[in-house]
């Protein structure tokens, strides 16, 4: 990572450059989701030993969404060690879109990866807990671990969802018949939907998935959230799923593991170094933020974090020159 006075100018710079840009759209088929403001733009860089650099709305609130697989997948992980996961859910792209019944009907049943909607569900039901309420309390608090400080639920974004969201009670009625889920499957949606409206910032994000950077040592706090083991379990599931069908185009411009989520984050992780908490609520087709892909695509090279990169130099280059 550059020094702290390059990054805090080169994360200023990057929100300038892209704040102007108003294509997209936010997303609806959440109710409550709509009513987000367009003009949100916020940025925030974690580096692995605890700095933070942030510009714009970087301490506005806004629901995890999707951003929250990660996590789950990792205290799921922590919770049950490398193989419980990748057997029961599997570690690969389905190629296409986050809430597809077609992939898993594709699949005899399998709901393919942690990441999107069918497999995030099944992941949520291996959390530990005797009972739904002491699954969720369990995510609360091992979510809010990762971000150190203590996150709530959005309760109007989950009621939203929860009273509109026939198609995930679909996916995991789907799953329940393939016998692909323990437990009460739409207790599992409930906790699942839960976890999604837990409100973060890009401050979060970045501490976040700085926490995943540094080897599962939170990097503020300095207190660890899980193992090293556990972090590059979920950097590699991240990495070929993290932007659903998008994945591949993703790594290819950006180079870093990274999540995104319906309500606009999206949170971009280089290994051993920091990562970078995104938030601007216009969406493209796939459901990721527009503003937050081009501001981490900027950010990625011009700190030179791009993982596939074997000189600094071109880390920085964009492939063009
Ligand atoms: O399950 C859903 O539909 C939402 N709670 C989360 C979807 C999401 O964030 C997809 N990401 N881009």
């Amino acid at each position: 990572m550059p020094s702290g006075d390059r990054i805090k100018t080169i994360v200023a710079y990057a929100h300038e450059s892209y704040s102007e840009h108003e294509g997209g759209q936010v997303a609806d088929y959440i109710p409550q989701l709509a009513n987000a403001d367009p003009s949100m733009f916020g940025i925030t860089v974690a580096d692995a030993s605890g700095g933070l650099y942030s510009a714009g709305d970087a301490d506005v609130e806004f629901s995890i969404q999707s951003i929250s697989k990660a996590f789950v997948y990792a205290l799921v992980g922590e919770a049950l060690g490398h193989n419980v996961v990748r057997e029961h859910i599997g570690v690969n792209n389905t190629g296409l879109s986050f809430n597809s019944v077609m992939a898993i009907e594709l699949n005899e049943g399998h709901p393919m990866n942690p990441m999107v909607n069918a497999g995030a569900i099944a992941t949520t039901s291996f959390m530990p807990g005797d009972t739904p309420a002491e699954q969720w309390e369990n995510i609360r608090t091992g979510m809010s671990r990762f971000a150190g400080r203590s996150i709530e639920l959005d309760g109007a974004v989950y009621r939203s969802e929860i009273a509109n969201n026939q198609r995930n009670k679909a996916l995991a009625g789907l799953l329940e018949s393939y016998h692909q889920i323990t437990g009460n499957p739409m207790d599992a949606v409930d906790v699942y939907t839960r976890q999604c409206s837990l409100l973060v910032t890009t401050r979060d994000l970045a501490v976040m998935g700085a926490t995943l950077a540094a080897g599962g040592i939170n990097p503020v706090t300095g207190k660890r959230v899980i193992s090293a083991d556990v972090c590059r379990d979920t950097l590699a599931v991240l990495a070929s799923t993290g932007l659903y069908e998008r994945s591949g185009d993703w790594l290819f411009e950006v180079g870093l593991p990274a999540k995104s989520g319906v309500s606009g984050g999206i949170v971009a992780i280089a290994p051993g170094k920091g990562a970078i908490g995104t938030f601007s609520p216009l969406l493209d087709s796939a459901g990721n933020s527009i503003r937050g892909q081009q501001a981490t695509a900027h950010l990625s090279r011009a700190l030179g974090l791009n993982v596939f990169a074997s000189n600094v130099d071109s880390a920085r280059s964009n492939g063009d020159d």
